[in-house]
């Protein structure tokens, strides 16, 4: 199974994909998480991607492009789900390209709903393990510890990217050059929407009702 994940920041593309990999042991690829990777490792790509993402711009469509295609390549038979990935129409053609070079097809296109207001509160008070990934709110989602990780006992981390005012740009960007891309899917076939400003276990039962549902 192949599945396109689309939604605004924070609008719970990580928190889902965390489910759904579970449920279907498919590949989670997660253009957001490959690129803090790159920046940690101070590779080229990372220390170009810095600005752009510090900024709460995108980063340019070639590296990103070049970038997936790799990590699309070593997807295991099962299938995978694209988190962060197309977020411009021209990244989403490069994509359908690839798919038909390689004999294949994007299986579902679901896109989480959630209205803007609710997403600054979620996003500053997200909380994440630098160690394994996974991702809490100070609020919402908390761990069972305080600022500790319930996998690894790790200290939790705020995202430089997670501030008020990177929000409100990401949000921006989000608006301009990826909601488009909905209308881009609708037109070549289905898209799933789904409201995420639901309790994460209502939200996970819906997806895995569709994913489950004969095609
Ligand atoms: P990326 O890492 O992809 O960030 P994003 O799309 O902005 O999404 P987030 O990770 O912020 O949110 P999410 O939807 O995963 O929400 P989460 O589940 O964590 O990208 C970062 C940057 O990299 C970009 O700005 C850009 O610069 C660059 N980049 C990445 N991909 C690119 C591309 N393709 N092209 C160009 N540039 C690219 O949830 C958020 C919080 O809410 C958590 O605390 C969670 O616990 C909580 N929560 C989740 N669901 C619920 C719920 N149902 N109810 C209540 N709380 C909830």
């Amino acid at each position: 199974m192949r599945i396109v994940l689309l939604g605004a920041p924070g609008s719970g593309k990580g928190t889902q994909c965390k489910n759904i990999v579970e449920q279907y042991s498919l590949l989670h690829l997660s253009s957001g998480d490959i690129l803090r990777r790159e920046r940690a490792a101070k590779s080229d790509l990372g220390k170009k991607a810095q600005s752009y993402m510090d900024s709460g711009a995108l980063v340019p469509d070639d590296l990103i492009i070049k970038m997936m295609a790799k990590a699309i390549s070593k997807a295991p038979k099962e299938g995978f789900i694209l988190d962060g990935f197309p977020r411009t129409v021209n990244q989403a053609k490069e994509l359908d390209k690839s798919m038909a070079d390689a004999g294949q097809k994007i299986d579902f296109v679901l896109n989480l709903e959630v209205d803007d207001g609710i997403i600054e509160k979620r996003i500053t008070g997200r909380r994440s393990c630098p160690k394994c990934g996974a991702v809490y709110h100070i609020e919402n989602m908390k761990p069972k510890k305080d600022g500790v990780c319930d996998n690894d006992g790790t200290s939790l981390v705020q995202r430089p990217d997670d501030t008020s005012e990177v929000v409100a740009n990401r949000l921006n960007t989000y608006h301009q050059q990826t909601e488009p891309l909905v209308d881009y899917y609708k037109k070549n076939g289905d898209v799933y929407d789904i409201r995420s400003d639901r309790d994460p276990e209502i939200v996970k039962a819906d997806i895995f009702e569709l994913l489950d549902s004969p095609a």
